[in-house]
């Protein structure tokens, strides 16, 4: 980070009530990013019954609640956070963990017997300093984090969602995943669109 010149980003104000934060407590999910995961998945196809998840950045947990209702009880769903998440359904592990200490998530999993892993989710967002280099450099941290632990968990042609924010460090990022994934895809959700950097990119690990 050195030598970088600081932009101070002041985010448009978050409106806690909009319409996806009514419509999410109507319909009784913990948080409004429910829709994005929802909208990912009717694009591209992630969740199917029966399948083993790991969602990095879990809490509260809409997107656990809502994969547990897409893979049903056949599946099995692992969630990480720094925060502890209120219990969702039997098939749903959590632990609190910060996904970037080194084996922590990889450890867990294979002490819980999960080798071959479907799919991995990160919605991981990082706390915002307002300074829009720093909050970048640490989005792209946490995207690597999370990708390492999907090249480590994922089944051969299983899929990963990432989260992180467009800026400075992105091209480089996203050249990158060219070398160790396929098809990899930048996708804005209608959620965000209006008021974010943030995009998902979608990778798939490959066959061999
Ligand atoms: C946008 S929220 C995730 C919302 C979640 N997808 C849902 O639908 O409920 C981002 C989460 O990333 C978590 N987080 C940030 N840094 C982390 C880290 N290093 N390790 C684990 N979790 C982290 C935060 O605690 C926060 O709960």
């Amino acid at each position: 980070m050195e030598g970088r010149c600081y932009h101070i980003h002041v985010p448009k104000p978050y409106t806690p009530n909009d319409k996806w934060s009514q419509r999410a407590a109507k319909e009784g999910y913990r948080a409004r990013s429910v829709y994005k995961l929802m909208e990912l998945n009717e694009r591209f196809g992630l969740l199917k019954t029966g399948m083993t998840v790991v969602d990095l950045g879990a809490a509260p947990g809409s997107w656990l609640q809502f994969a547990a209702s897409e893979v049903g009880p056949t599946g099995a769903l692992y969630g990480f956070d720094l925060t502890p998440i209120e219990a969702i359904a039997d098939n749903v592990k959590t632990f609190v963990m910060d996904i970037t200490d080194t084996y922590g998530v990889g450890e867990t999993l294979r002490k819980e017997g999960v080798r071959d892993a479907d799919l991995v989710l990160s919605d991981i967002a990082p706390n915002t300093s307002g300074v829009k280099d720093l909050d970048q450099w640490r989005s792209v941290e946490l995207a690597t984090a999370s990708l390492a632990i999907a090249k480590d968990m994922l089944k051969p042609n299983g899929k990963c969602v990432v989260k992180i924010f467009r800026g400075a460090d992105f091209d480089e990022f996203f050249g990158g995943l060219k070398l160790d994934w396929q098809e990899p895809k930048i996708v804005e959700v209608e959620v965000t669109r209006d008021r974010s950097r943030e995009v998902y990119v979608v990778v798939r690990k490959s066959m061999v």
